[in-house]
């Protein structure tokens, strides 16, 4: 359990393990590096206050601060100095944070008193995400400690009621995403379909939003064959899960879709060893609709706000589906089934499907969709096609004011024929270009002319590597960005 919250005392006077401060670059002291007697330390350890440097300062008799420890840290050229800076330099500081137990900052106070919220806020995420660590099957925990409490300081001139809300709503975002890292994270071994839709189930329970899980029987009599035909070579039957939140009376809902495949294996169609290795994370959209949906219940935006999620395990059986087969979708669209391991389209649509009969303002779905889109954008920026260029532009301003790198990809006209089938309406793959797009395409055969920009995170869902805001593995991304997206249509 992390407690999180908002500051105004004097730097010097912060009781916390370790107090985090930053250094422009010349060096110029940040706020509370001069006050706590702290800049000849930094000029004095040769330091420059460039990107990436660090000063740690322990506490001794005589000092001039009430924190266990200080680091210092290079932040570069005041100038150029953003709020995404500010979160992203203070999640690569937050492992050292975690040492301490206890950290507070006052990177808030380089900002304005316009910007406070949003800095506040960064400056908790970039903290609580940056400290989050998936261990939960090591039996020797790498460092026992986990952050008990964030700290956000700012100056004493600042109004601190919308500042304490920025912060409320920052960790709520913080707990969020790490549930849904952990989703992610958690092989799939032990997160089949049944157990994605019990953590949702657990979720809507606790923080009041209504639930639905449809089970194999009730996806059969509702037509929703391409979630069963891609789960049937499992052994993990599939699931649906319906969520609704009401915070706008009668008000047009805004429809969230996220693809759920526990695992990819590429069924009959089948990957290879490497390609396999990482497809515990092709839930990665599920998982985010359902952190997304957490987060809204908790913040209680004046908007309502529908969910189905499709979940079906993908792997190859003498009951799997069969190159060629042809499904009937929900609504009564027909596919071809050409490469089993064009999976997520197929689960995705009856949910679009559903999702527009129920006529809501627009649809956002999110889905690890293609191997082709992290060729194109790399594993650090998501695509988003649609069929609304504007909606699209929405989607990708709120990806940008949340440090959450998204590019609109083109839905481009004439590519369309390529998923024509010559045996039913439309056919699972194009041809060999392209792929992210006529993937793209065959989803839009299913929200008609509802408004709907498809996010496809294949890249940016989970990583190899360690980034800024957390170690290797699930990132939670495009968690922050809907929920921006969401309270930016509130009008809140
Ligand atoms: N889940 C994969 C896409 C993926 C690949 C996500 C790598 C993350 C990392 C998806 O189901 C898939 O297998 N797509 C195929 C589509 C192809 C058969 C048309 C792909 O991208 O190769
Ligand atoms: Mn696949
Ligand atoms: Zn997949």
């Amino acid at each position: 359990m992390t407690t999180y919250s908002y500051s105004s005392d004097a730097p010097g006077e912060i009781r916390t393990g370790l107090l985090i401060v930053p250094v422009f670059q010349g060096p110029a002291p940040g706020p509370g590096v001069r006050e706590m007697g702290l800049a000849d330390a930094y000029a004095g350890a040769k330091l420059t206050g460039k990107k990436g440097e660090h000063l740690l300062v322990t506490a001794r008799s005589g000092d001039r601060f009430a924190a266990g420890a200080v680091l210092l840290v290079g932040v570069g050229p005041k100038a150029e100095f953003t709020v995404d800076a500010a979160r992203r330099a203070l999640g690569r500081a937050a492992g050292t944070a975690r040492r301490f137990g206890t950290v507070a900052t006052t990177f808030p106070t380089v900002f304005s008193a316009k910007q406070a919220p949003d800095a506040v806020g960064a400056c908790i995420e970039g903290l609580g995400l940056g400290a989050y660590r998936f261990d939960r099957y090591r039996t020797k925990k790498a460092d026992g400690k986990d952050l008990r409490r964030i700290t956000a300081v700012g100056p004493a001139r600042w109004d601190a009621k919308p500042l304490n809300a920025a912060v409320k709503q920052a960790a709520t975002l913080v707990e969020a995403v790490s549930w849904a890292r952990d989703l992610v994270n958690i092989p799939a071994g032990d997160m089949p379909p049944a157990e994605i839709a019990r953590e949702a189930q657990a979720m809507a329970k606790q923080v009041g939003l209504t639930c639905k899980i449809w089970n194999e029987k009730q996806l059969a009599d509702g037509g929703f064959n391409g979630i069963l035909g891609v789960g049937k070579g499992s052994v993990n039957p599939p699931r649906l899960i319906e969520l609704k939140y009401t915070g706008a009376g009668r008000a047009t809902p805004i429809a969230l879709t996220g693809k759920g495949i526990a695992f990819d294996s590429g069924g009959l169609s089948i990957k290879d060893a490497k390609g396999m290795e990482t497809m515990k994370d092709d839930m990665g959209g599920a998982a985010s609709i359902l952190a997304t949906m957490k987060v809204i219940a908790q913040l209680k935006p004046k908007i309502n706000v529908i969910a189905a999620i499709p979940c079906s395990e993908n792997m190859p059986s003498g009951s799997a589906q069969k190159p060629g087969d042809v499904i009937t979708h929900r609504g009564g669209t027909t596919s071809e089934v050409l490469n089993t391991d064009a999976e997520g389209r197929l689960v995705l649509a009856d949910a679009l499907a559903y999702l527009a009969e129920k006529k809501p303002q627009l649809i956002i779905d999110t889905a690890t969709l293609t191997g082709a889109c992290m060729v194109a954008l790399g594993d650090r920026i998501s695509g988003a096609f649609g069929n609304d260029r504007d909606l699209a532009a929405d989607l990708v301003a709120a990806g940008d004011a949340v440090g959450e790198p998204m590019w609109e990809m083109p839905l481009f006209k004439d590519y369309r024929a390529l998923i024509d089938s010559p045996v039913a309406d439309i056919k699972n793959i194009g041809d060999r270009w392209g792929g992210a797009i006529t993937a793209a395409w065959f989803l839009a055969e299913f929200v008609g002319q509802t408004p709907w920009v498809h996010v496809d995170i294949a890249g940016p869902a989970f990583t190899d590597r360690a980034h800024d805001l957390g170690p290797r593995g699930a990132t939670g991304v495009p968690v922050r960005t809907l929920v921006r997206f969401v309270l930016d249509r509130a009008g809140a």
